[in-house]
């Protein structure tokens, strides 16, 4: 059992502020990632909740006790980095009992935590080898397992998949979530990658600037963005934006309307979401338009577009196998029911109230 807990946190290196005040509630056995751009803070917060740094200000609870002045090595915590530092001439069996012998446990129970965990990590046919002699994905696996024999209350992980090939990558990403399925530990995720943000998380805590911009479920954030900037940091590829004018709760593009479900009037931003952009036949009436074909990317089952309308440009993802031909002209449509609209000022989303 263990939630881990956030109250009020902020973290100043100096006189930079890095973490600017951070409230958060993980459940126990929750898996929960921390993303957001290069620099937000994210590794700085792992830290913090590893006890690798101290607060300047704050609490933090594992387990609803405080445990700021908590060594980390009594936080029962285990945490897998990017570069999973293995002893060269150690073989992997002895790397990942490494932790166990310097806690001074018996031979014999080391010997049973390693074997049983190589055997969760698919790596017991590996244990007699050492890591010069192990793919990038078998090394990263040695690493986890090397956190799972200490069997700990939360699992903390700071971009573990960055040093993969794009394809083990997907891989191993995998195993973490068969993992995290398998030993239901609390688990804290660190990533810049959106897409490893939103195949692993029970939660998403997207962070910018030492600021937590929304928390929640993939699916709350990428259907119901809190802000223009939450919008545009998930999906792939990234969503559409366009100002444009709030009229009467109507939007006005340049080539059309389209019904908002807004109230009221003023400058505003509409996102349109790639696959949202709906092409020939499936493209409902009465708000089609016409637009030239300027790219085609064919990726087998889908094709990724770049079409002009109106002096604008947006990224279309069309699923199906017959591609359309660039330079041509097509119908597309904006399903309103998909529009994000965002006041143009703030760039907080504006709630639309039209039957989805
Ligand atoms: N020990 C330190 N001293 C001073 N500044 C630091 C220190 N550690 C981190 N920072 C600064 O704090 C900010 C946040 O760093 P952090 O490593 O937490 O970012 P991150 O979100 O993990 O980024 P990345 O995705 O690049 O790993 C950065 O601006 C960084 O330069
Ligand atoms: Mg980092």
């Amino acid at each position: 059992m263990a939630s881990v807990g956030l109250r009020a946190i902020r973290k100043d290196f100096g006189r930079t502020q890095v973490i600017k005040g951070i409230d958060l509630d993980i459940a126990d056995q929750e898996f929960v990632v921390f993303v957001g751009p290069s620099g937000c803070g994210k590794s700085t917060l792992l830290r913090l909740i590893a006890g690798l740094e101290d607060a300047t200000s704050g609490d933090i609870l594992i387990d609803g006790r405080v445990v700021n002045n908590v060594p980390p090595k009594d936080r029962n915590i285990a945490m897998v980095f990017q570069n999973y530092a293995l002893y060269p001439h150690m073989t992997v069996a002895r790397n990942m009992g490494f932790g166990l012998r310097a806690a001074r446990l018996p031979a014999a129970e080391i010997d049973q935590r390693v074997t049983a965990a190589a055997r969760m990590l698919g790596l017991e046919n590996l244990l007699h080898r050492r890591p010069g002699e192990l793919s990038g994905g078998q090394r990263q696996r040695v690493a986890m397992g090397r956190a799972i024999v200490r069997d700990p209350q939360v699992f903390l992980f700071d971009e573990p998949l960055s040093n993969l090939d794009a394809q083990l990558r997907n891989q191993v990403r995998t195993e973490i979530k068969k993992l995290h399925q398998d030993v239901r530990r609390t688990a804290i995720y660190v990533t810049h990658d959106q897409v490893e943000a939103m195949t692993l998380a029970d939660r998403i805590v997207l962070l910018r600037d030492g600021r937590v911009e929304q928390v929640g479920t993939p699916t709350d954030l990428f259907e119901r963005p809190a802000n223009r900037f939450v919008a545009g940091f998930i999906g792939s590829p990234a969503m559409n934006f366009l100002s444009a004018t709030l009229e009467n709760g109507e939007i006005v593009l340049p080539w059309m309307r389209l019904p908002a479900g807004i109230a009221g009037s003023g400058a505003v931003e509409i996102g349109i979401r790639p696959e949202d952009l709906l092409a020939g036949d499936a493209a409902p009436e009465p708000y089609r338009f016409e637009a030239l074909v300027r790219v085609v990317e064919p990726m087998g089952s889908e094709a990724l577009l770049v079409i002009a309308v109106g002096g604008h440009e947006f990224q279309v993802r069309l699923m199906g196998r017959i591609h359309p031909i660039a330079g041509t002209r097509m119908l597309f449509a904006i399903n309103p029911a998909e529009l994000h609209v965002f006041d143009a000022a703030t760039g907080q989303s504006m709630p639309v109230v039209q039957a989805r």
